[in-house]
């Protein structure tokens, strides 16, 4: 067994630090070790090598459904919990590969761009919630649209008391797992007991269970009343049939739906917050990216929309240097493996280290500055950039993130002036699982008026 040096400190203390301060731990690891090096972050969790090299990330990514290396579902062990062990992402090998290709159709290209006005309409409404200099908490704020986006393209829903319940509870549950102690709890099995309802698992218990309710009657009541015209990724889970021409289970159902919500809406809403970051941070970026959204002419296609590239690029850069998903998901070896001068015996755990491989220097000059036009100026590797991880666990949702993304930013740009607010630095913090900005505020300057004419018979009304 040839597993890279790494941290010596005892594991709770490398745990502590992964929970605490990721990026400096992953950036001190990389300093002192190299390119890539173990981590011992629990007992009951097996050592993890982390890879950044796109070589290596290469050979892992394209491989991992071979004989070289798996990509199991058990291994997310701690997002159980919250998403259930049906998940896509506790799934693993024939059951994993029967869920992806029952998903993926949600996400294809017509049926996304079917969302435009929809993701336009809603980021407008949580617009007008702005008062003209007030400020006002930006994650929160981006937090509001992409969970209403989610929970409209899951259920179709957008009113009514169990949307109004659905997304009170998602968003608080959300909220109470982005602080350490919840962290905590996901990663180790004893810190699971529910104590009542004032102590955080207990309220987490409490909340995941009430939102289980409001689904499985959302479910129920589809089933007796079943609706073939409706478009939601609900509607088409449940009639959705697997090569054996079964349908999915109850549970499979609520499994699926609580992964979409929760996946769908977090990271998206912490890459807006880092765009509108980055972007008002730099006013030279900030007016390029006016200039070209004011030069599209009325009535905007979301598709001419998503293939601007200078809003391309910043999108990208955003997702570059703030990759929310820090880590892919672990890969493990299933023979011995010969990768970077190491001999990885069977059942050695990997993971793709994102944010590394996202501040190297030979590919990134200059890697800590926000520079969009780095991605006009060259092409870069899937195994170069990779802020929806790779292979056979790729994140389903990019295009829809990237697109949302997008909408959501030439809505707010075309819609407000915005200023950042208050002198306090915006670095980049742990937040659950993922990674995200430390609380800002922006105070809207100024309304402009209003660029782009609704498009009659807008897709609110169709999904
Ligand atoms: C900016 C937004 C997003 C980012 C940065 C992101 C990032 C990622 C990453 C890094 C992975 C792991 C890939 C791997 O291990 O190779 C992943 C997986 C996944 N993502 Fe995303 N994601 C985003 C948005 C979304 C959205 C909008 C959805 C769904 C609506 C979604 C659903 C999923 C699912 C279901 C998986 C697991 C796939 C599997 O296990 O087969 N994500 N995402």
């Amino acid at each position: 067994m040839s597993l890279p040096d790494g941290p010596k400190g005892p594991k709770l203390w490398q745990m502590l630090q992964w929970i605490a301060t990721p990026i400096s731990f992953m950036r001190r690891c990389r300093k002192r070790y190299g390119d890539q090096f173990t981590v011992n972050l629990a007992r009951a969790l097996p050592p993890i090598v982390f890879f950044s090299d796109p070589k290596a990330l290469q050979t892992i990514l394209t491989s991992d459904e071979s004989e070289l290396f798996d990509a199991p579902g058990e291994l997310n062990v701690m997002l159980q919990p919250l998403l259930g062990t049906q998940s896509l992402m506790a799934l693993s090998g024939d059951p994993h590969r029967r869920m992806r290709q029952l998903l993926l159709p949600s996400f294809h290209g017509e049926r996304m761009r079917s969302y435009g006005q929809l993701i336009q309409g809603i980021a407008e409404d949580v617009m007008g919630e702005w008062q003209t200099g007030q400020p006002f908490a930006v994650r929160k704020a981006m937090q509001k649209i992409s969970l209403r986006v989610i929970l409209r393209a899951v259920f179709g829903l957008n009113e009514g008391a169990r949307y109004q319940e659905l997304e009170r509870l998602l968003g608080s549950l959300l909220d109470e797992l982005s602080n350490p102690a919840s962290v905590s709890a996901l990663y180790f099995s004893v810190l699971r007991k529910d104590l009542g309802p004032i102590t955080p698992w207990g309220r987490f218990v409490r909340s995941r269970q009430q939102i289980d309710r409001l689904v499985f009657d959302e479910i129920a009541e589809r089933r007796a009343h079943p609706d073939d015209s409706r478009n939601d990724i609900l509607t088409m889970l449940m009639s959705a049939r697997d090569e054996a021409g079964d349908r999915l289970k109850e549970q499979e159902l609520r499994d699926e739906l609580m992964t979409m919500l929760v996946a769908g809406h977090e990271t998206t809403a912490t890459a807006l917050a880092w765009a509108l970051h980055w972007i008002h941070k730099s006013p030279p970026v900030r007016k390029q990216l006016i200039d070209e959204l004011q030069s599209l002419e009325d009535p905007v296609d979301p598709g001419v929309l998503f293939r601007l590239p200078y809003l391309n690029a910043v999108c990208s850069e955003t997702l570059r240097i703030c990759p929310v998903g820090m880590l892919t998901f672990p890969r493990v070896t299933r023979s011995q493996v010969e990768l970077m001068g190491l001999s990885l015996d069977p059942g050695t755990v990997v993971a793709g280290c994102i944010y590394l491989a996202h501040h190297r220097e030979e590919v990134y000059p200059d890697p800590d500055a926000f520079r969009p036009e780095r991605f006009l100026e060259r092409r870069y590797s899937a195994y170069e950039y990779l802020p929806f991880g790779g292979g056979a666990r790729r994140c389903i949702g990019m295009a829809f993130a990237q697109f949302e993304m997008k909408i959501v930013l030439s809505t707010v740009l075309l819609g407000v002036e915005l200023a950042q607010f208050g002198s306090s630095s915006v670095r980049l913090v742990r937040r659950g699982l993922t990674s995200g900005p430390s609380p800002f505020r922006m105070v809207v300057k100024e309304r402009r008026p209003r660029m782009f004419a609704p498009a009659a018979g807008s897709a609110i009304d169709r999904v």
